[in-house]
Formats: C-alpha cells, sequence, structure tokens
C-alpha cells in the first residue's frame, strides 16, 4: 500500500456553519441582518492608486500595503494622512537588497520592478515600527520606525533589515523573508525576542527561491538588521523535485498558547489532482521546528434531511481565516468556553481539481482545543507519517532525523 494512499480523511467536525442559500442556522442571521441591499449608503471609503494587498491597524491609523505604496489613513474616515513611495524599484543583478541602484538605470541586465507589498506587520517590542515586505529585493524586508508623537508618520526613520555577511551562503540568506509567489508571515515575541515565522509558495522559476524557504523560523537581530536562523533546522523546504507539481499555498498564520500554526491548501498527495487545507502546528519556543505537524482540516456542511437521512457537503477550499473569541451563544453552541480562541474559516468548494473557488462558501468555526486534541491523538496512537513533499517517498530519511518519528505526522 502506497503511504500516501493512507490519508486520514479530514477531522473536524463542522461546528457552525453559514452559507451563502438561507438553510437551518443561518435564517436567525439573515433576519437579524438590518442592511437594506436595495439602498446605497455613504460609507467612509478610501481609493489607493494600485491594488491593496495587506491592511494593519495601530493606534488610531490604519497601514495599508498596496503595489508601490505604503499608506497611513485615519481610522474614524479613512482619510489618508501619509503615504510612501516603495516602487517600481531598479533591480539590477549587481545590486544588493536596500542599496540605491538608480544610477545603474542605463546599464544592461536592470529590470524595473513594481513591488507588491507581501507582508505588512506592527512591531511594539523595540520601537514602535511598521515592517513591510515586498516581492522585490528577494523578499527583504523595510521597518519605519513610528515616532510617539505622530505614529502616522512613517518616512522619517526608515531601515532596511538586510546586512550582507561575508561568510554566508548564498542559499542561506536569512534576511530574504517573502516570496513574491505568496507568503504568510507571522511576528511573535519569545524570551526577549522576535521571531518571524515565514510560510512560502515557492517554485523553481520565481528566481531568489534558492535563498527562500517552504516555512522557516528565524530571529530579528538586536541591531534589527536583519535576521539570524538559529539552527540549520529552522527551516523546511519542498523537495526541489516537487515545487512546481506541488504549490502550497499558505492562506493564514497565528499564535494560541505556545503554538505556532500555519493554514495551507495543498493538493491532497503529491499525485492528486484534488486539493485540500491543511492545519500546520509546532511550539512558538521550538527554534529547529522540531515538533511540525500538520493534517487535514475541513468543513462540513450537515444537512439533516427526513427518515434520518443526511446529506454532506465539504467545502474543501480555505479562502480567509480569523483567530478570536467567541460569543455566548456560539460557545454554547459549540462547547467552548468564553476565553477559548476559536479559529474561524471562510472555505469555499474549488472547481473540480483546481485551488478556484466556485461561488458556494462556508464559515466553519473550530475552537483551538479540539485541534490539539486531535494533534495530540494522532502522536498518541503513533499515527505518523512522513511528509513526502518535505522528505521524499523514502521514509527512511524522515524517519532517521534524530529527533524523533512522533514529531512527523503525514495525513
Ligand atoms: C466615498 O466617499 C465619498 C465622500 O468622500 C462619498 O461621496 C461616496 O459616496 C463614498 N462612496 C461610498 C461607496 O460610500
Ligand atoms: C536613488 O538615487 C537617485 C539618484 O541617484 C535619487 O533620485 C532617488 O531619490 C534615490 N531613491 C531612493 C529610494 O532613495
Ligand atoms: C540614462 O540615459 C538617458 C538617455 O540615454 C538619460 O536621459 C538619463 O539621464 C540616463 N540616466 C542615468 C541615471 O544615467
Ligand atoms: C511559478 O509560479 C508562477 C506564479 O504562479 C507561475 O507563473 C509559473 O509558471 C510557475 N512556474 C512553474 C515552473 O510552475
Ligand atoms: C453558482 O454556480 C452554479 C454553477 O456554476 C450556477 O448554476 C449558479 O447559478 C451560481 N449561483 C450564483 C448565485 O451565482
Amino acid at each position: 500500500m502506497k503511504a500516501t494512499a493512507v490519508l486520514a480523511p479530514g477531522i473536524l467536525v463542522l461546528l457552525f456553519t453559514l452559507v451563502q442559500k438561507s438553510n437551518g442556522e443561518c435564517k436567525e442571521a439573515l433576519v437579524k441582518s438590518k442592511m437594506n441591499v436595495n439602498m446605497q449608503y455613504q460609507l467612509p471609503n478610501f481609493t489607493a492608486e494600485t491594488p491593496i494587498q495587506n491592511v494593519v491597524s495601530h493606534k488610531h491609523h490604519i497601514y495599508l500595503g498596496a503595489i508601490n505604496y505604503l499608506y497611513v489613513l485615519n481610522d474614524k474616515d479613512l482619510q489618508k494622512v501619509a503615504e510612501y513611495k516603495t516602487g517600481p524599484v531598479l533591480e539590477h543583478p549587481d545590486c544588493f537588497p536596500c542599496q540605491n541602484c538608480s544610477h545603474k538605470a542605463n546599464l544592461s541586465g536592470g529590470v524595473w520592478k513594481d513591488n507588491i507589498n507581501m507582508a505588512l506587520l506592527v512591531d511594539t517590542y523595540y520601537d514602535d515600527q511598521l515592517i513591510s515586505c515586498g516581492s522585490v529585493h528577494r523578499g527583504t524586508c523595510q521597518r519605519h520606525v513610528l515616532p510617539p508623537d505622530n505614529t502616522a508618520n512613517i518616512q522619517s526613520e526608515v531601515h532596511c533589515m538586510y546586512s550582507p555577511q561575508a561568510d554566508e551562503e548564498p542559499s542561506q540568506c536569512p534576511d530574504c523573508v517573502v516570496s513574491a509567489l505568496g507568503t504568510k508571515v507571522l511576528l511573535s515575541e519569545k524570551d526577549r525576542f522576535i521571531n518571524f515565522f515565514v510560510g512560502n509558495t515557492i517554485n523553481s522559476s520565481y528566481l531568489p527561491d534558492h535563498s527562500l524557504h517552504s516555512i522557516s523560523v528565524r530571529r530579528l537581530k538586536e541591531t534589527q538588521d536583519g535576521f539570524k536562523f538559529l539552527t540549520d533546522q529552522s527551516y523546511i523546504d519542498v523537495l526541489p523535485e516537487f515545487r512546481d507539481s506541488y504549490p502550497i499555498k499558505y492562506v493564514h498564520a497565528f499564535e494560541s498558547n505556545h503554538f505556532i500554526y500555519f493554514l495551507t491548501v495543498q493538493r491532497e498527495t503529491l499525485d492528486a489532482q484534488t486539493f485540500h487545507t491543511r492545519i500546520i502546528r509546532f511550539c512558538s519556543v521550538d527554534s529547529g521546528l522540531h515538533s511540525y505537524m500538520e493534517m487535514p482540516l475541513e468543513c462540513i456542511l450537515t444537512e439533516k434531511r427526513r427518515k434520518r437521512s443526511t446529506r454532506e457537503e465539504v467545502f474543501n477550499i480555505l479562502q480567509a481565516a480569523y483567530v478570536s473569541k467567541p460569543g455566548t451563544q456560539l460557545a454554547k453552541q459549540i462547547g467552548a468556553n468564553l476565553n477559548d480562541d476559536i479559529l474561524y474559516g471562510v472555505f469555499a468548494q474549488s472547481k473540480p481539481d483546481s485551488v478556484e473557488p466556485m461561488n458556494r462558501s462556508a464559515v466553519c468555526a473550530f475552537p483551538v482545543k479540539y485541534v490539539n486534541e486531535f494533534f495530540n491523538k494522532i502522536v498518541n496512537k503513533n499515527n505518523v507519517r512522513c511528509l513526502q513533499h518535505f522528505y521524499g517517498p523514502n521514509h527512511e530519511h524522515c524517519f532517521n532525523r534524530d529527533y524523533g518519528v512522533d514529531k512527523y505526522n503525514n495525513v
């Protein structure tokens, strides 16, 4: 039996569903909505010159990461209070990230590239600062220190988070953080250090991929001019032979009670055509990703029908997620406490053998403690498998890793 065929089918119970059509539990929600869809509302709004990729809010301002621009808006009326130009950027093979290469514009080999915002984060540990990572300059980041008296000012103090190291192998580049093909970055403070947890889509035609990792943890240096990997096991990469046939889309990342979680959409197995959603978990203090595990996450709509028959509909691909506490009613309904973390996910049904969503979607709410129970069950039953996209079909390679079998779980 091929290991890849032993998919333990989805785990997570459907706990709460909202579907576009009105049925079952959704009726009440629809009735409560007082929004009159036939009326035109005038709402505060802001229109950017270029497409917006990321939004974060911090102290009465909303920061937007867009193509070639960062914007700062007032959180009351969405009026623009500042903007900062991040591109287009001249990229040249002889030019390091963060160098201004404009003077090389007329040399051959230089290309002007739009800077797509790939990650936008607020850090309040060292200084209050906005960190933005773009699609140019090998996925490096810049930090904009926000002056305490004017947190809208993103241009008075801008630093590059890149420091070339003489002894460093080019494939290491810990300062190359984000992939232009897709990324999710989670910033977390632990033991007086800032760690960046990063999930990147990589493939063979994306040039800087030799310096980017699929999933990684890196520490921000105290000098804040770059990062370091604490060990050579601080990153795991999809094997080169699977990079083009087995893309992984990182949809969301969050932290809850000493664990880091990533949510992905990927093929069900290395040779499957169908896609599903997975949840990844590892310890937040784990600088070597030794506790890395993943399993499928399913959002299932169960419709009870007459004569005990039920219809099940699976929403296979996660589109967006958010972690928050439940309200009292939901908590009661799903057996959670008011201070439990709940993962809310918007799931769609994909077109056959595709990651493109169709027009139906559902919201599922998963108490994170139940997710942990499932992970623990898998470990306790020793029901773990090698992750083939990371370690190949030769299981020995995976199981020979000295941190033990039980740390790895394939689906
Ligand atoms: C956007 O704001 C302007 C005023 O700044 C207003 O005239 C317009 O109706 C708003 N648009 C929407 C869709 O609310
Ligand atoms: C780069 O240098 C050119 C002059 O060589 C200058 O006009 C431009 O503003 C600089 N760009 C940045 C982002 O500093
Ligand atoms: C590049 O060449 C054009 C015309 O050939 C010239 O106008 C421009 O100033 C040059 N730019 C630089 C940075 O040398
Ligand atoms: C890599 O990903 C990009 C963006 O999705 C795509 O255009 C390109 O064709 C991919 N390359 C390969 C070899 O799959
Ligand atoms: C959703 O897609 C289905 C199949 O493509 C189509 O029959 C249906 O009309 C669509 N519904 C809406 C609301 O667009």
